[in-house]
């Protein structure tokens, strides 16, 4: 078997065409805050940026030292939830040493309407919640959601094996999935016997970071794998699937790249339009409610 290859690239381009016109009627803006110099995340921010160019959505990347404290975040941070020209924010992970055990302090201080990465609390607590909760998802899951949607691929009723539980990715995703009448079976560093797991899956989510974990003996046969994880080598981006082995077991697969990333930017785009949205219709609401009153 060959597997079909679910090409993100497509997907994406489609979503942010039907940007397009929301963007130009809204003019939301999205502020990218950068704390050091990365190599991954100035490759990520430069496709977020990109996007953002493509579908004419007014963007800002604010680039902070590599030795910025704590304090200094905060207050850019709190100066961002209250510039009203701001429609929606995000901090680029990972972040320099000295603040990186502050990620969740520093995720949980963005405001929950320009929470547009959907990392913080309240976000995940309405995706965890309910499909129809969901507002401002996290990107990468809602951008693996709407890949299996785009290519009819069903979700409920099927057993999806997600390997990797970190907040963001992870923990979110199985969520989203039996939201949407998956079994889930989440697995990590301390799962026994992972091949065991994963050869069950109808559906495999790999987002770990390891390339080339997942070989072809650890895929059931007519398998979808979808490959979240990336890693960088001297020949370029890698995914945790062995792809050329996997492809001939699985049904469909993901490619790295133009997979699962160009689909994480699309719903992050996709969140910084619905994030204005939402403010202009709290500011109708609040000046109707005025008006009422006089
Ligand atoms: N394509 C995209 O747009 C996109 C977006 C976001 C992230 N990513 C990529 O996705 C990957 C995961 O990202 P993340 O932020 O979730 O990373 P993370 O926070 O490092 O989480 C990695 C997860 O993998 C688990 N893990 C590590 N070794 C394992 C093993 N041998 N077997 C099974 N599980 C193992 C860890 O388990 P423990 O919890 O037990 O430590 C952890 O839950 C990374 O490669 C990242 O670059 C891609």
């Amino acid at each position: 078997m060959t597997a079909r290859i679910l090409s993100g690239t497509e997907v994406a381009t489609a979503i942010l065409e039907t940007l397009k016109k929301k963007v130009k009627q809204l003019d939301p803006k999205l502020v990218v805050v950068q704390a050091g110099d990365n190599a991954a995340s100035n490759s990520y921010i430069k496709q977020k940026l990109k996007s953002c160019e493509a579908i004419g959505m007014r963007h800002e990347h604010i680039q902070l030292a590599e030795e910025t404290g704590l304090p200094e975040l905060m207050m850019l941070i709190e100066n961002l939830n209250r510039e009203p020209d701001v429609s929606g924010f995000i901090i680029q992970l990972p972040l320099p040493k000295q603040l990186e055990k502050h990620t969740p302090q520093i995720l949980r201080a963005i405001t929950p309407t320009k929470d547009v990465d959907g990392f913080g609390a309240y976000n995940l607590g309405k995706t965890f919640l309910s499909k129809e909760f969901e507002d401002l998802p996290p990107a990468t899951p809602a951008g693996v959601i709407e890949l299996l949607h785009y290519y009819k691929v069903p979700i409920e009723g099927q057993h999806a094996v997600v390997v990797g539980r970190s907040n963001i990715v992870g923990k979110p995703l199985a969520i989203m999935l039996l939201n949407r009448g998956a079994t889930v079976t989440v697995c990590h560093s301390k799962t026994a016997g992972l091949s065991l797991i994963t050869k069950q899956a109808d559906i495999l989510f790999c987002a770990v970071g390891k390339p080339g974990m997942i070989t072809a003996d650890m895929v059931k046969p007519g398998a979808v794998v979808i490959d979240i994880g990336v890693s960088r080598d001297e020949e370029g981006l890698k995914g945790d699937t062995d792809f050329i082995s996997v492809s001939e077991v699985a049904s469909a697969i993901t490619p790295t790249p133009g997979g699962v990333g160009p689909m994480t930017v699309a719903s992050l785009l996709r969140n910084v339009v619905r994030a204005k949205q939402r403010q202009v219709e709290m500011i109708n609401k609040t000046r109707n409610l005025d008006e009422s009153m006089l």
